[in-house]
């Protein structure tokens, strides 16, 4: 007989925001309008880059040396000026050689997990950004391994559940971050980060911390980066431009290594990542050229400044909305562009409905909740036939909490404050239905 063909690893990969794309659909073809709050894309929520960036990257786009391959590890100019960047905030101590290119940040946490041995875990936040957690759990064929965010505290860090996580689990080699983090828009404080590299330090980790909304914060907040704490622990941090720019599309995203010097191990995982861009040639090359012109402008801080602030102001509006709602507990958030609104223990039950006026809609979530779900998954789904509104489930992002995520991106405000005041009035009469 022939030997299994998928790997053990295979099952662990799911992503529920694109998952549910499916279903809305399916609910769009009967002609419903869908207020898409599932993904993370700015420029599909209306945003519109500046003129002075598009005329950059046009100019780009007329060289003919902007077609050709560049170096695995990326274009050495780009590299030079991301490594000074860092250096400028006088922490962590980098140079061209310790930053490597990948297709966007996506293809780069493929390749992060994939060379450390199959044993070796990486514990991550839970809710989950389901391409860590999927990548991880797929490199160990085993469900992801997570410590928990605290909705009664601000999303913050249970930093006892992951200390005792990782000193009774001698497989755990690394920890991951998401700072700020999806899904929950948290930003860690200075303390907690220190305390976090202070149990790396302790248990011989690596620390791996994603922070392609490093530049996104408002409300009053301010990121700590990695470089800026790690001080002599090995870590890596991930970074990209497809929300800062904001520019999905490009699949432009980048790891820089610190202190790899001080473990050789480390190194060598390094050196393995380097390797795996290696032989697929390199990264897309236009977005690395336009980085440091872009990047390197003092007009880039101001618009980046100006558009927090507009997120910044969306979240107010949302806590307006949803926030006084009883059985939710609600955090205001502070960085990255996503809340993640939990239901109070108890309050989701199954049989809870909404009012689908359309026959062939409600045929359709009908169907889809007959199967034993998640009950926030249940709900979602009647959001999405009652409204219209298309959110993720909490569950789907490695969560025992029952919740589901938005956006805080519509540009457009009668049209945000129509979606969150749609959402609230489906989550009253279905949590009282
Ligand atoms: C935390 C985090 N990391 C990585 C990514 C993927 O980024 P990229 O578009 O560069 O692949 C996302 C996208 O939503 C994200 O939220």
């Amino acid at each position: 007989m022939r030997q299994p063909l998928l790997s053990e690893g295979a099952k662990e990969l799911s992503y529920e925001i694109r998952e549910i794309v499916k279903k809305a659909e399916q609910i769009r073809a009967t002609g419903k309008t869908i207020y898409w709050e599932n993904i993370g894309d700015p420029i599909q929520k209306n945003h519109i880059l500046p003129e002075w960036i598009r005329e950059v990257i046009a100019d780009l786009a007329r060289k003919n040396e902007s077609y050709s391959y560049c170096p695995s590890k990326g274009i050495l100019e780009t590299r030079r000026f991301l490594a000074d960047q860092t250096n400028q905030r006088k922490g962590a101590v980098i140079t061209a050689e310790d930053i490597c290119f990948f297709n966007g940040l996506g293809d780069a946490i493929g390749k992060v997990y994939q060379y450390i041995t199959p044993t070796s875990r990486v514990i991550g936040p839970s809710p989950a950004y389901s391409t860590h957690s999927s990548a991880e759990a797929a490199h160990a064929s085993h469900e992801p391994l997570t410590y928990r965010l605290d909705p009664k505290n601000k999303w913050y860090p249970d930093l006892d559940d992951l200390y005792n996580k990782v000193k009774y689990n001698p497989n755990v080699v690394g920890i991951l971050l998401i700072n700020p983090d999806n899904p929950t828009g948290m930003v860690y404080p200075l303390d907690v980060l220190k305390q976090i590299v202070g149990i790396a330090r302790t248990f011989n980790l690596f620390l791996l911390c994603d922070e392609i909304y490093l530049n996104i914060t408002y409300n009053g907040a301010k990121t700590y980066a990695l470089s800026d704490i790690i001080e002599d622990v090995p870590g890596i941090a991930m970074k990209g431009i497809s929300k800062e720019l904001p520019w999905p599309g490009a699949r432009c995203g980048w790891m820089e290594y610190y202190n790899r010097h001080v473990d050789e191990d480390f190194s060598r995982l390094c050196q393995a990542i380097d390797n795996a861009k290696m032989i697929e040639v390199c990264s897309t090359k236009l977005p690395q050229l336009a980085i440091p012109i872009l990047l390197g402008d003092p007009r880039f801080k101001e618009y980046r400044e100006a558009t927090n602030q507009k997120i910044g102001r969306r979240s107010k509006l949302i806590s307006g909305i949803l926030g006084a709602v009883p059985e939710l507990m609600f955090n205001e958030t502070f960085g990255a562009f996503y809340n993640t609104i939990i239901f109070k223990p108890g309050t989701l039950k199954p049989g809870q409905k909404m009012n689908i006026e359309d026959a062939t809609v409600q045929a359709l979530v009908e169907r889809w909740v007959a199967d034993p779900i998640p009950l926030d998954k249940r709900f979602v789904y009647y959001l999405l036939g009652a409204k219209g509104v298309c959110v993720v489930p909490i569950s789907s992002f490695c969560s025992e909490l029952h919740g589901f995520r938005v956006t805080l991106l519509e540009e457009d405000e009668a049209t945000l404050i129509h979606t969150f005041t749609a959402i609230r009035d489906g989550l009253i009469e279905y949590l009282r239905s």
